[in-house]
């Protein structure tokens, strides 16, 4: 079990990634473009909500079965983590948690926006910081 919990996280992220970054680079765009903010831009940002929802879901069951989670900071303590160990155990989850509520903050607040130029940089806002912040943390010796 802990083994697909793993290998799903892992390859969700791709998924989840990929759409974070055609959200942003869309809102960017409609943003500078000042074009109209239409359904297709609300799906865009919708389906990046949604992906980078279900790797969180994920990856706080994975926190409580890996031994590179919560169990890690049991087995050494907080003060016996390597540099390593604390990216997987303490870093990456924490720094991910504030960036979705982030992103989650961005779609809330784009629902209040009026105009198009508003809602464009909304998403340019909280989700490009959400993107950077998930990119600061990701374990990529371990992942590719
Ligand atoms: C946007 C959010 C996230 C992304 C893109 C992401 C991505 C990743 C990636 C690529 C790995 C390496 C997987 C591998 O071994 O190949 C990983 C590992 C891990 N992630 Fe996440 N993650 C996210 C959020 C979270 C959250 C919110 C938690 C916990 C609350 C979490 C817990 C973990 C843990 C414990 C590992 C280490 C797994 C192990 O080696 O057994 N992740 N994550």
């Amino acid at each position: 079990m802990e083994d697909f919990i793993q290998k799903f996280h892992s390859g969700w992220a791709y998924l989840a990634l990929l759409v974070l970054v055609v959200a942003v680079v869309n809102s960017l765009i409609g943003m500078f473009s000042k074009k109209e903010f239409t359904s297709k831009d609300r799906k865009i940002a919708l389906f990046g909500l949604i992906a980078i929802h279900t790797q969180l879901v994920v990856g706080v069951l994975l926190y409580f079965v890996s031994p590179n989670g919560l169990n890690m900071i049991k087995a050494v303590g907080m003060g016996g983590l390597t540099t390593e160990s604390r990216l997987l155990a303490l870093e990456h989850p924490l720094i991910n948690i504030i960036a979705i509520v982030l992103i989650t903050i961005g779609w809330s607040k784009h629902k209040k926006a009026t105009t198009s130029e508003s809602k464009f940089k909304t998403f340019s806002i909280f989700y490009g910081l959400g993107l950077v912040l998930i990119l600061s943390r990701i374990p990529w010796k371990i992942w590719f």
